[in-house]
């Protein structure tokens, strides 16, 4: 497989060719294992109210180890392991090779076709354009449910910020800074100047990322988790860089807006880990997608 992305980042970097930074992680970083469980426990009891085989993407799936353990919970259950990155997905492709549901797709998300029942969204969120959530809703199944959950940069949108949003149905996210209005970002395009209320959300959203990272980091060192401590101090940097599309954590409020404009509702919503909001990194939501208006009654 050659690659289809471009950056060098820890997921596409030769000096990862060999190793499982995804399997690493579930020990070395906090709060991801606990995820995968909530995960698997939400496919779980959806299986059981549908009364049927589901087919289940997992997008942007790295080395396949969330992937995995849905298949071997649900053998009924078709896995589709997706990612853009050759390394990953080579490793997911050979632990997944016993099990005849699984499969790998190697394209991008917005690429993928084909009608399933649940897309996982696991820590992928913060690598893909904002507006996937739309390719979400076509081929998500009627009585389907994305699960998405992030590595998030704890929140850092004060109730000012959020209630400002919340008035806004044009967010976008410019070289790293989020704007709330279509004028902002055209001056923005046309003098550079960035304002002052988008240039403070910036920094909240450094600092609080710093303190988080600093967590994670200190958390693989106690662990000896030592290439986790790599790959985290180069996603670290990568974030800490305001215009790096590759890597851009946001906040959970944020996808909840995002969710909210692009006409999902939130059924369930899951703070994994018990601590302070400053050190709460990960939130799974299970949503169901827009309503598909009745043919006949319009509604
Ligand atoms: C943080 S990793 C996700 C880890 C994985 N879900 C797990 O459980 O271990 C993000 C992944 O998203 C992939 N990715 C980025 N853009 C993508 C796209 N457009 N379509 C599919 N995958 C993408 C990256 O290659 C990377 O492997």
């Amino acid at each position: 497989m050659t690659e289809l992305g471009s950056a060098d980042t820890v997921y596409t970097s030769s000096a990862y060719r060999t190793i499982d930074v995804g399997s690493l992680m579930r020990t070395g970083h906090p709060d991801i294992a606990e995820g995968d469980e909530h995960i698997v426990s939400v496919v779980r009891g959806m299986r059981a109210r549908l009364g049927r085989p589901l087919r289940v993407l997992d997008v942007g799936s790295g080395s396949g180890d969330l992937s995995l353990l849905l298949v071997r919970a649900l053998p009924d259950t078709a896995v589709i392991a997706n990612d853009i990155a050759a390394n990953p997905l080579a490793q997911a492709r050979d632990k997944l090779a016993p099990y005849p549901t699984a499969s790998v797709s190697f394209e991008r998300f917005e690429d993928y076709s084909g009608e399933v029942d649940v897309v996982v969204s696991w820590g992928t969120h913060h690598h893909l354009s904002h507006d996937y959530l739309k390719h979400v809703a076509e081929i998500l199944s009627p009585d389907g449910v994305l699960i998405i959950g992030d590595e998030f940069c704890p929140e850092y949108l004060s109730d000012t910020d959020q209630k400002r949003l919340a008035q806004s149905e044009e967010i976008e996210v410019v070289d790293g800074y989020l704007f709330d209005s279509a004028a902002d970002v055209e001056s923005y395009r046309s003098t550079g100047r960035v304002p002052d209320w988008n240039e403070g959300l910036e920094q909240a959203r450094r600092l609080a990322l710093w303190h988080w990272y600093k967590f994670v980091i200190d958390f693989a060192v106690a662990h000896e988790a030592w290439t986790v401590v790599m790959a985290e101090l180069a996603i670290c940097r990568d974030d800490l860089e305001t215009g790096n599309a590759d890597e851009h954590k946001t906040s959970p409020y944020l996808l909840e807006r995002e969710l909210e404009l692009n006409g999902f509702s939130v059924v369930e919503r899951a703070v994994i880990g018990d601590r302070p909001v400053e050190l709460s990194s990960f939130v799974l939501y299970t949503c169901r997608p827009p309503a598909v208006p009745d043919v006949r009654t319009g509604a």
